[in-house]
């Protein structure tokens, strides 16, 4: 079996723990959180039989071969540098780190110390996004020109929250962005990127609202909307010459529709009890094979990712100095 330190008492966890629980393959061994009352009402709550009041305390476990990092956004260099260090194996959550420096420090280190290490993104292993990448290739909608994405997830957080501070990784497009550019990334096999957007921001600075646009091999453009302070209708819509594919709730989704432009339809469900087994069990298969990296969630594409979502961040900056 392989066993797992779960890194904090995020509200994510119990999601992460049911996916591997579901996997047969992994089991939780412990988990912690900065005060052992939270380490030990999570412990009971999600029947983990070891819990720790310090994360130093779950590095140190000899027991645990890999390490989960739901921590807030910005600290998840932090947090990872220190696994590594312990020589852990690592999966982080999405996004990966808030810059493309960090990112790569974190692949060389998890090189150096021989550690598997991959950012969490389970969107690029549900059923769903599979049979999507077989409808693109087979052409089903004709050619692809324009692909749309929203997100909204209004009244979660109050003003201050973590979300609402960008310099602890909070923000619309630190939140949701790389779902949309990785999940390209995986359908169109490493296309070229351009991208550009804008943002409004509340009052604690950070993008409360945003828009970017991919240009992507210079042929189709993708509009990609993250708010969160309107309820959007969640979904992505990939516009062919033929018909479009709807997909809601495109990061966890269970289902899609084809709508013909000659008025057929086609349903296609993919139902599941955990969203998150199916990169778990990506995760058991790559250190079943020893590996350092994941072939599908690969270090490029993190690094990719990482730095168009900073290269927004800094044109926005620049944007509010002028
Ligand atoms: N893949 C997905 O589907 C998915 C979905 C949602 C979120 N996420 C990602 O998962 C991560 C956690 O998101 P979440 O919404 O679950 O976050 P959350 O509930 O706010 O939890 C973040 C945790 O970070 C720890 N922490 C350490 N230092 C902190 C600080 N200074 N301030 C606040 N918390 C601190 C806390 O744990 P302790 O108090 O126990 O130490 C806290 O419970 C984020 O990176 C997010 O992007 C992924």
């Amino acid at each position: 079996m392989i066993r797992y330190g779960i890194l904090s008492t995020a509200s994510i966890v119990g999601r992460f723990i049911a996916g591997i629980k579901e996997s047969q393959a992994g089991e939780v061994y412990a988990i912690a959180s900065r005060t052992v009352a939270k380490a030990k009402e999570a412990a009971l709550q999600y029947d983990i039989k070891n819990y720790y009041g310090s994360y130093e305390e779950l590095y140190e476990d000899e027991n645990i071969d890999v390490i989960y990092i739901p921590t807030v956004n910005g600290l998840h260099y932090r947090d990872c540098q220190n696994a590594l260090l312990h020589h852990k194996h690592v999966i982080v959550e999405k996004p990966f780190t808030l810059t493309s420096i960090e990112a790569q420090k974190l692949f060389d280190l998890a090189k150096q110390n021989q550690c598997f290490l991959m950012e969490a993104q389970k969107c690029v292993f549900l059923p769903t996004t599979l049979q999507l990448k077989k409808l693109i290739e087979q052409n089903v909608i004709g050619d692809i020109r324009y692909i749309e994405l929203k997100a909204g997830f209004p009244g979660r957080f109050d003003y201050d929250h973590w979300m609402y501070d960008l310099s602890m990784g909070g923000g619309a497009l630190y939140g949701s962005a790389t779902y949309t550019i990785e999940l390209m990334q995986f359908l169109f096999d490493n296309p070229h990127f351009q991208i550009d957007g804008s943002c409004i921001k509340c009052p604690t600075g950070s993008d409360e609202i945003c828009n970017f646009q991919l240009k992507m091999n210079h042929q189709i453009l993708v509009s990609s909307t993250i708010a969160m302070n309107v309820p959007l209708k969640n979904e992505a819509v990939f516009y062919g010459d033929k018909g479009y594919i709807v997909i809601p709730n495109y990061w966890k989704s269970n289902h899609l529709d084809i709508y013909f432009h000659n008025g057929e339809t086609k349903h296609y469900d993919f139902p599941y009890q955990s969203e998150f087994v199916y990169e778990i069990n990506h995760i058991h298969e790559c250190l079943k094979q020893q590996l350092l990296t994941s072939p599908i969630m690969t270090p490029a594409r993190t690094m990719e990712a990482t730095h168009l979502v900073e290269t927004l961040y800094q044109k926005w900056q620049e944007d509010t100095n002028e």
